[in-house]
């Protein structure tokens, strides 16, 4: 996809916008695993850096997509009406992250590392590697593989996180299953989460 189709589909009401944090994440902060500045990779609409940021994480939200960043600053100006917000939003290229943006303690994935393709991914992780610190981690929530296969993203295994991740930057933690709310939060399909440290 160019980065043209992720603009234009911010001119609709995209399907994987649902308008709440994803229960995963949610899972995460309230289990309190998630630390420090936080990176929301690909972030869209803001929806789950709002959530972190108003639970006293310092958010970073980038995006590829103009528009997306966009309305997720109009979200976080909704959201606060004073000047000290802790959540700023970029656009960026996830396979080309400027290491002036970090560094971070984690970087959160909701629905970014599924859009890319195999060839894609190893871009992709080595350019999280750069942005996060020694001993931070990674969580990368993605459809699993039985997710309906017809809606998009690729379906994503435990080989393809492991194959990934694979470098000496990485440790994997845990890869399990969980759920991923879709269809504007019609639907909760299968999902695979991943947690992953930066050695
Ligand atoms: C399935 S959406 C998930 C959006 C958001 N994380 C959420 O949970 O609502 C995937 C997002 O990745 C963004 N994206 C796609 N390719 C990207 C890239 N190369 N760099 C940064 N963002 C990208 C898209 O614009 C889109 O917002």
């Amino acid at each position: 996809m160019t980065d043209d189709w992720w603009n234009d589909a911010y001119d609709d009401d995209p399907p994987w916008d649902v308008g709440r944090p994803q229960p995963a994440l949610v899972r995460l902060v309230e289990d309190g695993v998630v630390d420090g500045r936080v990176l929301d990779v690909g972030c869209g609409t803001g929806t789950n850096a709002l959530y972190l940021a108003e639970h006293g994480h310092p958010v970073t939200g980038v995006d590829v997509s103009e528009r997306a960043i966009e309305q997720a600053r109009e979200k976080a100006r909704r959201a606060s009406d004073d000047e000290d917000r802790n959540v700023r939003f970029r656009v960026a290229d996830a396979l080309d992250l400027s290491a002036d943006l970090g560094p971070f303690d984690s970087v959160v994935d909701s629905g970014t590392f599924h859009v890319f393709e195999d060839e894609q991914r190893g871009t992709y992780v080595d350019n999280l590697a750069a942005v996060l610190r020694s001993g931070g981690h990674a969580f990368v929530l993605a459809f699993g593989n039985d997710a309906p296969d017809d809606w998009g993203p690729n379906l994503v295994s435990r080989d393809d996180v492991t194959d990934a991740f694979s470098s000496d930057d990485w440790r994997i933690d845990d890869v399990r299953e969980t759920v991923f709310l879709a269809n504007h939060g019609d639907d909760e399909v299968a999902g695979l989460l991943a947690v992953v440290e930066r050695r």
